[in-house]
């Protein structure tokens, strides 16, 4: 496992958009497993900028995204669609018939069947990941199996918590989502965790120098083959690990 400390946010966004354009530039139809959240918005402006710039292009890009809260979709603000539409898919060349996300509306077990079968036609190449402060990976909360494929999941009270902030209250929030399980997740080639914050530290400390249990799913990252976490000072700041970028 590669661990890369910077500064701060902005700095732990160009580290992985670095891992993003080194993957671009070597195979323009790269397939990207893609997050929402607070954490990924930096890298998605880098992408974004690169892309302006004319040093990249998502025209054969497929995307894949972690997840969906269900009753929420396309035309729906708060939607993980429309995030991603928001913060990246409108602002480059992708086409949008190549950006994946469950169906949080309609027959949920079929959302999650038809999602699950995608996936396993597909090798996602880099999948991108926050944390959450209790360790989630996706929506996979503490006691999520680590064999577990797309599902339906209630979200804890924490997640609820965390995630008001995107909405007007929070009674707003819903209360379940679809997620890519972590048996998805792992079949990822690459994996990058980004974390940033004080809030992370605990869930950071867990995934990296914890036992590895469901509690804290995302320690099971550990046994990829492949995973880069990039932490901020802050997030990082219970590993001392050693000097920063
Ligand atoms: P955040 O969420 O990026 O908004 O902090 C991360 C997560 O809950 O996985």
């Amino acid at each position: 496992m590669n661990i890369i400390i910077t500064k701060n946010y902005d700095q732990m966004s160009s580290e992985a958009y670095n891992i993003v354009k080194e993957l671009l530039i070597k195979k323009n139809n790269a397939v990207l497993g893609l997050a929402t959240g607070s954490t990924p918005k930096g890298l998605y402006k880098n992408m974004i900028d690169d892309y302006k710039k004319g040093a990249v292009s998502y025209k054969n890009v497929c995307t894949y995204n972690l997840d969906e809260y269900v009753g929420l979709g396309k035309g729906d603000k708060q939607s993980y669609r429309e995030f991603m539409r928001a913060y990246l898919f409108n602002h480059i060349d992708i086409d949008l018939n190549n950006t994946h996300l469950p169906s949080g509306k309609g027959d949920l077990q079929k959302a999650c069947d038809d999602y699950n079968k995608k996936l396993e036609a597909e090798k996602i190449d880099i999948q991108i990941l926050g944390i959450g402060a209790n360790g989630h990976i996706a929506f996979n909360e503490p006691g999520t199996s680590f064999d577990s494929v797309t599902h339906i999941v209630n979200l804890t009270p924490k997640t609820i918590r965390d995630n008001a902030r995107f909405f007007d209250k929070l009674s707003d929030v819903p209360t379940q989502a679809i997620t890519m399980g972590i048996a998805n997740i792992m079949k990822a080639k690459k994996i990058v965790l980004m974390a940033s914050g004080e809030n992370k530290a605990n869930a950071v400390y867990n995934a990296i120098k914890g036992e590895i249990t469901t509690s804290c799913p995302a320690s099971i990252l550990r046994t990829h083959s492949d995973v880069t976490y990039i932490l901020d000072e802050q997030a990082a700041s219970k590993l001392k690990l050693g000097e920063s970028k």
